[in-house]
């Protein structure tokens, strides 16, 4: 069944490949005067603003229009760094001298000063590394800005679609890594958040990257607090974007933490085939195969799972082939029609350590008892080096089924019963 969403937040989709188009969509006298239009400011939005400014109070920065405008250089063309379905977004630097991103609501009808009052109380509360630090905002009048944290790789989808020229694209273990960043971020919101979070919104434009390339992910405009524990989903009006949205939220509305998952498992499957979520129409023979999602079910269907594997990947220092594999095994399984079928964030979070940590000792040459940790290894060296591990784990699972035996025969009660699979 092909994903699809019945409907989408209004205007909630950005081009970042024509920059310039973007620029020239702004208009400088409107953007400069904060509008006080006292018949827009309704007294129920007006309240739901002050509900955000007290909730936020102490938590985030509450900038005035001036001080964004000479941080970012008077929202100058050359400051403008993307533009999103919110609007443009700005470099800038304050007067602390740290650098911000600057992002300005452009269309303030209501829907959009909900998305910025659920974004400034989101992320005033929610904390960690792999989401992206919300500064402060900015309310006077009609104007809405936020001012985050500057992210100098930009987005995911910088790194893997549309790359220019001089672009090499990402090697597999940035690409695994950025995946785990942003598992790690989501099984903050499931988990480990005072209440659980839905984040609805997971695509790799909202996946951004510092200068290490650690992921952190942004814009909480559409997430949703979790189920209280008597309910099994929230019901909500369906949103997010064509491509990663999960099939029972489209079709029912409603949302669990396994929608999340759903989409995860379509980035960790961008990252892996360096294809858009929804492809370019050129790039397949019908309508439903420009997704992402059935082109590659049909090729692991078929056993070509070597053909949706990025082919820049092998240009950039190889990868293990059953590394890859697994990884590939993971994505599907996170895109299992079956929401109860897929995995909890934790056994995602679980799964790309093991294969990051296998990957990294893929990494590692040893000539003539020199380790050059900076070469890449080839297909091959990385599959012996992991061939190597398994062996050894084999042999520390069977040291430790064997001395559960030695204590069994010698009369003295065990604690634990053998891994299951040395039982025969
Ligand atoms: N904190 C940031 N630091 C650096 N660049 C950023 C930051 N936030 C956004 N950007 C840039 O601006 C672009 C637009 O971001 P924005 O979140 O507004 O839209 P989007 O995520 O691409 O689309 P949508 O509105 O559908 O979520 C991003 O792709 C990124 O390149
Ligand atoms: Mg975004």
């Amino acid at each position: 069944m092909m994903p699809c969403c019945f409907c989408f937040a209004p205007g909630r989709k950005k081009n970042l490949t024509n920059k310039s188009d973007n620029k020239s969509k702004l208009d400088k006298s409107d953007k400069m005067i904060p509008k006080l239009d006292k018949s827009s400011s309704s007294s129920s939005s007006e309240r739901a603003l002050e509900t955000v400014r007290d909730a936020a109070e102490y938590r985030c920065r509450i900038f005035s229009f001036q001080e964004l405008a000479t941080a970012t250089k008077n929202f100058r063309d050359t400051s403008m760094i993307g533009r999103g379905g919110f609007g443009p977004v700005y470099q800038g630097r304050l007067d602390t001298g740290e650098k911000v991103a600057v992002k300005m609501l452009d269309n303030s009808g209501p829907q959009g000063d909900k998305e910025f009052l659920v974004e400034v109380l989101m992320l005033s509360y929610l904390h960690h590394e792999n989401l992206v630090h919300l500064f402060g905002y900015c309310a006077e009048g009609d104007q809405r800005l936020l001012v985050y944290e500057y992210m100098p790789l930009g987005s995911v989808e910088d790194h893997i679609h549309d790359l220019k020229d001089d672009q090499e694209g990402l090697d597999w273990i940035t690409r695994i890594k950025i995946a785990r960043g942003a598992a790690k971020g989501l099984a903050y919101l499931h988990n480990e958040a005072e209440n659980p979070v839905i984040y609805r919104d997971l695509k790799a434009s909202n996946i951004l990257l510092d200068d290490e390339y650690n992921a952190k992910l942004s814009d909480f405009g559409l997430a949703k607090f979790g189920p209280s524990k008597d309910m099994s989903h929230v019901s909500t009006r369906v949103m997010g974007t064509h491509g990663y949205c999960a099939p029972e939220y489209a079709y029912s509305g409603k949302l669990t933490a396994k929608s999340d998952i759903y989409s995860f498992g379509v980035v960790l499957l961008e990252l892996i085939s360096g294809r858009k979520a929804l492809m370019d129409s050129c790039d397949c023979t019908d309508t439903s195969s420009r997704y992402l999602v059935h082109w590659a079910r049909t090729l692991s269907r078929a056993n070509h799972m070597d053909q949706i594997v990025d082919p820049k990947l092998s240009r950039k220092g190889g990868f293990s082939k059953k590394l890859m594999e697994r990884t590939l095994q993971m994505a599907l399984k996170c895109l299992h029609e079956d929401a109860n079928a897929r995995p909890v964030i934790t056994e995602v979070v679980t799964s790309l350590d093991y294969i990051i940590e296998y990957s990294l000792r893929g990494r590692i040459h040893r000539r003539g008892g020199r380790v050059d940790t900076n070469r890449a290894g080839t297909s091959t060296e990385m599959d012996v080096i992991e061939e190597e591990s398994d062996i050894l784990e084999r042999k520390r699972v069977l040291e430790e089924a064997l001395s559960w035996a030695d204590k069994c025969r010698r009369g003295s009660q065990p604690t634990a019963t053998p891994s299951p699979n040395l039982k025969s």
